[in-house]
């Protein structure tokens, strides 16, 4: 084990609460749904059980629609807002009201495959609390059967502030019956590096519409302040439930199938609806008013994790990623440095997510781009080794930003940057 890789086992040990991991101490102090399952995969390569242990506390937050929250509140903490008091969910635990990334039946598939008997046991007790929140997302965040998976908060993506949103952002109007709220985040990081108070007010807005209603999921798609079709989203459902097919064939839960098959067959149609011709690569669609977003963003670039489009698409897309990936000396960008929106600094307006990373890295070697795949797992390596576990980088200098000590980060650099690790990157 190399420093960087016992610097990496410390960070996520000093995060963890005791059966779940917080991203990071002070700016985010519960459980979030995804960091939380690429951290199963940062512990896994020490410590499987404790690995399987965080996938269970998540499923611990699981609502009877089969929904898994986006943050589950274990306790509140005056560190962060806004905390349960706000959400409202009358859940126990408390929550937030909408989901996040599935990334989870992808993770239950690996941890699976690089492991024994323990890890089927475990999959076969979780299975079916995967398919019924995979069941949720096409029910609830697809009602029309359209093939894309819309959501209703940019909170829901994991993209909090893309420039994907900007246009359903725009058309929201702030609740005037909004409480004075104080933020937390820009005590603990620069401004500059985290959303505008527009945003924050906007964000509020959509959370209050669905405390107001109970969180009526139907209600709040066809009537909420914002219902966008996400490329992330849809493609991160897409390889899950490809990644949950194969799951249940090989525990044997034969009578999941056709169900999880008709769900992908309608995906990887329906996502082609994401496709944008003028910029060569897919775009979220806005639900209400049927306008793509205008830009190449690193959950565009998951086309080839999710396995869709042409030959002359995934050429395209490719090409999209070398330009992309010339303009910067860290890749890949959450935003197109081409694009008049790129901001280096601010959070999902261009730095680099390590997470992102690994999974666009995935889908390029899945799809024979093997020199775009290593220059994204090298960058990635070098940003971490060069600058530690910062929660995004700069990709023009390289500079951490957000909160550091990130537990997904270090989980990251665990199972797949760090150089010692090159028999598991390879899987
Ligand atoms: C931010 C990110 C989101 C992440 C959360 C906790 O909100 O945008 O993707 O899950 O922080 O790290």
């Amino acid at each position: 084990m190399s420093e960087i890789d016992e610097k990496a086992v410390a960070t996520l040990k000093a995060n963890d609460r005791g059966g779940f991991t917080v991203p990071t101490s002070r700016l985010y102090p519960y459980q979030w749904n995804w960091d939380s399952v690429f951290v199963a995969l940062g512990f896994a390569t020490f410590d499987r059980s404790r690995a399987w242990r965080e996938l269970e506390c998540l499923f611990g937050g699981q609502w009877p629609d089969g929904m898994i929250p986006h943050i589950i509140f274990r306790r509140s903490d005056p560190d962060y807002f806004p905390g349960p008091d706000v959400w409202k969910s009358g859940t126990a635990p408390p929550s937030s009201g909408h989901s996040q990334p599935p990334v989870l039946a992808s993770v239950m598939l690996q941890l699976v495959e690089s492991g024994g008997p323990d890890d089927e046991n475990q999959a076969r007790l979780h299975f079916d609390r995967a398919l019924a929140w995979h069941r949720w997302f096409h029910r609830e965040r697809d009602p029309d059967s359209r093939g894309v998976i819309g959501i209703v908060h940019p909170w829901e993506s994991g993209r909090d502030n893309s420039p994907d949103w900007d246009e359903a952002m725009s058309q929201i109007v702030v609740d005037p019956d909004l409480p004075p709220y104080q933020r937390r985040d820009t005590e603990h990081v620069n401004a500059e590096q985290r959303p505008n108070k527009i945003d924050y007010d906007r964000f509020l807005t959509i959370v209050k519409f669905g405390a107001d209603c109970g969180w009526d999921q139907r209600n709040i798609a066809e009537n909420g302040p914002m219902f966008v079709a996400d490329p992330g989203m849809t493609f991160i459902l897409l390889r899950a439930d490809r990644d949950l097919l194969r799951l249940a064939e090989r525990i044997g839960r034969t009578d999941a199938i056709d169900e999880i098959r008709a769900w992908i067959d309608l995906i990887a149609a329906g996502a082609e609806s994401l496709w944008n011709d003028d910029i060569g690569g897919y775009c979220a669609r806005n639900l209400r008013t049927g306008n793509l977003s205008t830009g190449i963003s690193n959950a565009s670039m998951l086309a080839f994790y999710a396995g869709v489009g042409s030959a002359a698409q995934r050429e395209r897309l490719a090409g999209e990623a070398a330009r992309i990936l010339s303009k910067v000396e860290f890749g890949m960008p959450s935003w197109d440095p081409d694009h008049t929106a790129f901001e280096p600094k601010r959070y999902w307006r261009g730095p680099v997510w390590a997470m992102m990373n690994f999974m666009v890295a995935q889908g390029l070697s899945e799809a024979g781009c093997d020199d775009l795949s290593k220059r994204v797992r090298n960058d990635t390596a070098r940003l971490i080794a060069q600058t530690g576990f910062y929660e995004y980088f700069d990709p023009l200098t390289g500079a951490g930003y957000g909160g550091g000590d990130f537990s997904w980060t270090a989980a990251i650099w665990l199972a797949w940057a760090s150089p010692d690790n090159a028999t598991r990157a390879a899987q």
